[in-house]
């Protein structure tokens, strides 16, 4: 089997070269390519995988069909346990649904757990580039650890995507993203780096064109070329500070933008059945089991919250705001605060990692002697919090919350009672920056010392834009933030800008 290096160096990007014979048309032209938007794969199961592609000929068609007929379109698929296909050990044929945006979602299984593949689709006589996949490990079984990149936040009009190239060629097992994959806005007034195609989104064809122009960047597909994802939505990929059925603007009504928003999600990500919505429903909380080293449990902290607390829309608030403390207040709804609660108590895993989109340490952003929490976070749920940091203590797992939303790196510890300056630890939480989001940053901003001082759990923070590396093991999870100084002109290196360990059984930080 190629080595990781090797594949990226023989692909360079991700397309391999080998389209065969362009086919021609009538008139002798040739047909344009329907693999323009990449292929993807995602939410791993032991021996399973889903792979994905959506036909689009003219991507940024400003009907949001890809310049596709309406018509579905046979698609056929192949995994195979080498890159040059010679060892195809799963095929078959399926269909590119007009309904579905013409997106392909194949639920892959009876692979080796644990496994290395390579797959490509194949239309007509084109044929896509082609992706890697990992598949989970067999339940119970190290025999895989997991090498876990995440990250969040891609504004398509803030800067390039190098992070996602950056976090590509470290072929990690596993990509984990934390929402706001785009931004529902149109055109910015000014610092536009790379203007945006159509306008705000609102209508199904808004959403599904948005998807499209991410999907056109040679970065992004990459990123989704080179491993399988696990992704879930923020408030912009629906529609900012949103919560439950509340919108920030009433027009147009929300529910059926929020139900055209779901489905261009689903269309576009590499998704399962199970995930599909139903109108403005959609069931995204789950778990993707990694062996007996991790669950990681992706969380849906918007579709099921109460409104924002003590103003009604996301913002900072005061310490006396009582609201937030509320014990009748929940960030997860009834359903998934049991599920959560069930899947940490039978996790037989070593760690239990749980991917979510908002900050959920206790945070102090207001310098001096002022208390100032956002509202957006777990800060205005404290009731949700203190349930699952007690299941976490209480079934003694090794929780590490996964966070997005803020746009700057972070690591902290997550105490037991943050009323109380002694509390034990009982979790660590990692904090990516944004792909783009905030534009090129600062390591370092002159508020930030205040900030770590003043919230003493809070370990490390840099502003720059880039994403996070673990590898996570039976003993350990090593944890690399990767930074780029730059996205507003393309081609930034990546460094590591702090590099730290979580040692099973102890939920501290300790520098790497
Ligand atoms: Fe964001």
């Amino acid at each position: 089997m190629p080595s990781r290096r090797a594949f990226m160096a023989a692909t360079g990007a991700v397309a391999l070269p080998v389209l065969i014979n362009a086919p021609a048309r009538a008139d002798g032209r040739r047909l344009a390519d329907p693999f323009t938007l990449g292929v993807a794969s995602g939410d791993p199961t032991p021996g399973g995988v889903v792979l994905w592609t959506r036909l689009a000929v003219d991507p940024l068609a400003l009907d949001g069909s890809g310049g596709m007929p309406d018509a579905d379109v046979p698609v056929q698929w192949q995994v195979a346990a080498d890159q040059s296909f010679r060892r195809v050990v799963r095929e078959g044929t399926t269909q590119a649904r007009a309904a579905a945006g013409h997106s392909v979602h194949v639920e892959v299984d009876g692979l080796a757990p644990g496994g290395e593949y390579f797959y490509r689709f194949r239309t007509g006589q084109d044929l896509s580039p082609v992706g890697r996949t990992v598949t989970a490990p067999r339940p119970g079984t190290r025999t895989r650890d997991l090498n876990l990149s995440f990250t969040s936040c891609s504004d398509w009009q803030t800067g390039y995507f190098t992070p996602y190239a950056r976090m590509a060629e470290d072929a990690p097992d596993l990509i984990a993203f934390l929402g706001d994959y785009f931004y529902e806005y149109g055109p910015y007034a000014s610092n536009v780096i790379r203007p945006v195609t159509g306008g705000e989104c609102f209508t199904l064809a808004d959403y599904r064109l948005r998807f499209a122009l991410h999907r056109s960047d040679p970065d992004l597909q990459q990123a989704h070329a080179i491993a399988p994802w696990a992704p879930v939505y923020d408030d912009h990929d629906i529609e900012n500070g949103w919560a439950g059925d509340i919108p920030e603007q009433p027009d147009p009504p929300f529910l059926p933008r929020r139900a055209a928003a779901f489905q261009a999600y689903w269309e576009n990500m590499p998704l399962r059945r199970a995930q599909r919505p139903t109108g403005p429903d959609m069931t995204l909380y789950r778990t993707i089991r990694w062996g007996a080293v991790a669950n990681l449990h992706m969380l849906d902290t918007h579709l099921y919250r109460d409104l924002y607390a003590c103003t009604g829309k996301p913002g900072m608030i005061p310490a006396d705001c009582a609201e937030r403390l509320d014990p009748k207040r929940t960030m997860l709804g009834a359903d998934q605060e049991a599920w959560l609660d069930s899947r940490l108590r039978t996790s037989g895993a070593t760690w239990d990692l749980l991917g979510q989109q908002v900050f959920f340490m206790q945070m102090d952003w207001k310098n001096g002697d002022a208390v100032e929490f956002s509202n957006e976070g777990w800060d205005g749920y404290a009731a949700t919090r203190t349930k699952v940091t007690d299941a976490i203590a209480n079934y003694r797992r090794n929780g590490v919350v996964l966070t997005g939303d803020v746009h700057s790196h972070w690591a902290g510890e997550v105490k037991r009672d943050f009323g109380d300056p002694d509390s034990e630890s009982v979790a660590v939480e990692l904090v990516t920056t944004s792909v783009t989001s905030a534009r090129d940053g600062l390591d370092k901003y002159p508020n930030t010392d205040i900030l770590l001082a003043e919230n003493p759990h809070v370990k490390f923070f840099n502003g720059r834009r880039g994403y996070v590396r673990t590898r996570v093991t039976a003993e350990a999870m090593h944890v690399d933030f990767r930074s780029l100084k730059y996205v507003s002109t393309p081609g930034a290196p990546a460094y590591t800008s702090g590099s730290y360990v979580i040692e099973a059984g102890s939920p501290h930080l300790k520098e790497a």
